[in-house]
Parts: structure tokens; C-alpha cells; sequence
């Protein structure tokens, strides 16, 4: 399973953190931003989650200022499950009730610990399928 991942450059310093932080278990592939220069979160957004819903079998990362900017945009995509976590419990939750495929982070309100919490955590739940399932069926609108 691969992580795409993005940020604009309110997450680019989390967004290098994180890949450094878990590249020995996990392949990423980045969209960018590759700065701290202003950039529009998104032209990120678009495109991690046009790579989840072309490859379901993986998962993004998306991280800007305060996670809602790229969390709407990614949730305009069909078959997108975009949550803004900031907390291992919230993260396992998304994953476990919401099948979250991509994890929104709130770079500007989260410390750089409970960021890599958050992700192991998403990364080790599992969904719980059943009535969650019945639940994710009814989000899409066509
Ligand atoms: C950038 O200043 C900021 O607006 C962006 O990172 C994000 O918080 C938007 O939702």
C-alpha cells in the first residue's frame, strides 16, 4: 500500500516530517508543495485525491493550516473519504467506523508528536465494516 500525500505550505514542514519519520515502513509518493512558499492547498487536494479514487487500494495525506481547506475540497470526489483528524482516537475512528481513505492533519493546531500518533494510528486501524458499510453506502450523491 502506497501513501499519497500533499500539503500546501502551511503543512510542507509536517508534510517532510512525517514522510522522514515513516519512510522505512511506508512508500510515498508527494505532490507537493515543496516549499514554504504560498501556494493554494487546492491544487494538492485535487490531486491526491484523484490518485486515491484511480488506486483504492491506497491512501492519502493531506495537511494544510487547519486541515478544512483541503478536507472539503478532497470530499468533492466521488468516492472520497476525507477526515480532518488531530487525535489517535479520532484517526482510528475515521479509519474504523468512516473508512476514511485519506487523513486530513491540521498542521497549525497539532504538535508534531501527536501528528505521528495520529497517522500511526490510522495507519493500524482497521475498518469494522457492517453497519458502517450500510452508513458509507448513503454518502455519495449520484
Ligand atoms: C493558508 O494560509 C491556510 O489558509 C491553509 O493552510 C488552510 O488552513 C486552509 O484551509
Amino acid at each position: 500500500m502506497k501513501i499519497y500525500i500533499g500539503s500546501d505550505h502551511a503543512g510542507f514542514e509536517l508534510k517532510e516530517i512525517l514522510k522522514k519519520h515513516f519512510c522505512a515502513a511506508k512508500e510515498f509518493e508527494d505532490f507537493g508543495t515543496f516549499s514554504n512558499e504560498s501556494v493554494d492547498y487546492p491544487d494538492f487536494a485535487h490531486k491526491v485525491a484523484e490518485s486515491v479514487v484511480t488506486d483504492p487500494e491506497n491512501i492519502g495525506i493531506l495537511i494544510c493550516g487547519t486541515g478544512n481547506g483541503m478536507a472539503i475540497t478532497a470530499n468533492k470526489h466521488p468516492n472520497v473519504r476525507a477526515a480532518l483528524c488531530w487525535s489517535p482516537e479520532i484517526s482510528t475512528l475515521a479509519k474504523q467506523h468512516n473508512n476514511a481513505n485519506i487523513l486530513v492533519l491540521p498542521a497549525r493546531f497539532i504538535d508534531t508528536e501527536l501528528a505521528i500518533k495520529t497517522v500511526e494510528s490510522f495507519f493500524n486501524a482497521e475498518f469494522e465494516g457492517g453497519r458502517h458499510q450500510n452508513r458509507i453506502n448513503k454518502i455519495d450523491l449520484q
